[in-house]
């Protein structure tokens, strides 16, 4: 067999020479596995005389013993080499960029449909709804549209075919109607919602748009409560510093009606009441008003028509293009942008 001293050599410089634990492995196996060259030296033990047993047992022991702990130590700067390895190649990387993944969010219609509804439920209205397909009945004739109203024919109002009287609601008002109808007083909605008319499709119109209607009836509202709900609900959408004016109009269903102007926030015409100074505005062409939304006190004639007694009752109500609201506000100059889809429109707000 080999000289003693080199098999420990040749051990203890194998052990030291392994970089992994399976090879580290190899070498246990080797040289004090069960078949090594040491085992099969040390259970040969037994042919020798005492004497020579004795000393060669000591021997042998005394290389098994450094071999064995030469692999512990090993082993031990091998497993943690191992876990320092595993840790750098798991490592998280978090000063890497992340893939952009863009948030979604509401279109800006809806946002504004959204807060001008947030704005009436801030002052106790509840939100009402009606269908898009609606009867002639609530669309027009409990509104006090009569049958001969221009505003009936095909050239406005989109029919639905194969049934009689039943239109694409040309305004939400159709839902006071139905709450009327529905429900005594006091009554106090806000009601968002398409509406369609048989308009051609340009930079200021299309056949379908949103609106939302308002409207309160209780005892005793007069024409203040309604100038002063609609101071709020601008100043809600344009801010806290603007102010409202009312100019007399024609609703077949409000009596009086109004037409609604907003100061314009784009030029200080309105506060200096110098038009000529703002007369490039291109928001107010140079007035400081921009126009915004219909009005009035609801008409004797519709209260009656639902069954309420108007000598008890007065109420008023209101309804609002969010097309144009959010068109003035966010600075849109074409409508047909609000229905396109274009994802760097819609990016925008
Ligand atoms: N329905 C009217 C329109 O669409 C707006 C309006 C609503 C006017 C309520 C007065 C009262 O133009």
């Amino acid at each position: 067999m080999t000289d003693i001293d080199e098999l420990r050599r040749q051990a203890l410089e194998a052990v030291e020479a392994t970089t992994t634990l399976d090879e580290l492995d190899e070498a246990r196996v080797r040289y004090v596995g069960r078949r090594s060259e040491l085992a099969l030296a040390q259970r040969g033990l037994g042919d020798l005389d005492p004497e020579e047993r004795k000393e060669r047992g000591k021997q042998l022991n005394a290389v098994r013993g450094a071999v064995e702990q030469a692999l512990e130590e090993r082993r031990s700067v091998l497993a943690q080499a191992a876990l320092e390895a595993r840790l750098a190649d798991e490592r998280l990387d978090l000063t890497l960029p992340p893939r952009r993944v863009p948030p979604g969010r509401p279109h800006l219609l809806t946002q504004v449909e959204e807060e001008i509804v947030d704005a009436f439920i801030g002052l106790g209205y509840r939100v009402a709804e009606g269908p898009e397909a609606e009867s002639g009945a609530y669309n027009f004739d409990l509104l006090n549209i009569p049958p001969d109203h221009p505003t009936r024919t095909e050239m406005d109002t989109i029919y639905v075919e194969g049934y009689e009287d039943v239109v694409l609601r040309t305004h939400t008002s159709p839902v006071q109607t139905r709450v009327l109808t529905d429900q005594a007083p006091p009554v106090a909605v806000v009601v968002p919602g398409r509406v369609y008319r048989a308009d051609t499709v340009d930079a200021t119109h299309s056949p379908v748009f949103t609106q939302v209607e308002g409207l309160l009836v209780d005892t005793d509202i007069t024409m203040a409560h309604l100038r002063g709900t609609l101071l709020e609900l601008c100043r809600a959408l344009f801010g806290a510093e603007r102010e409202i004016r009312l100019r007399p109009s024609f609703f077949p269903f409000t009596e009086p009606s109004a037409e609604v102007d907003v100061s314009c926030g784009f030029c200080d015409a309105a506060q200096r009441g110098d038009a000529a100074g703002a007369a490039d505005c291109r928001v107010c062409s140079g007035t400081g008003w921009i126009e915004i939304l219909g009005a009035g006190m609801v008409d004797p004639n519709v209260l009656s028509a639902c069954g309420i007694d108007p000598e008890v009752h007065s109420g008023f109500a209101f309804g609002i293009g969010v097309e144009r609201v959010a068109m003035l506000r966010n600075g849109v100059a074409d409508i047909r942008d609000f229905f396109d889809a274009d994802a760097r429109f819609l990016a925008r707000f």
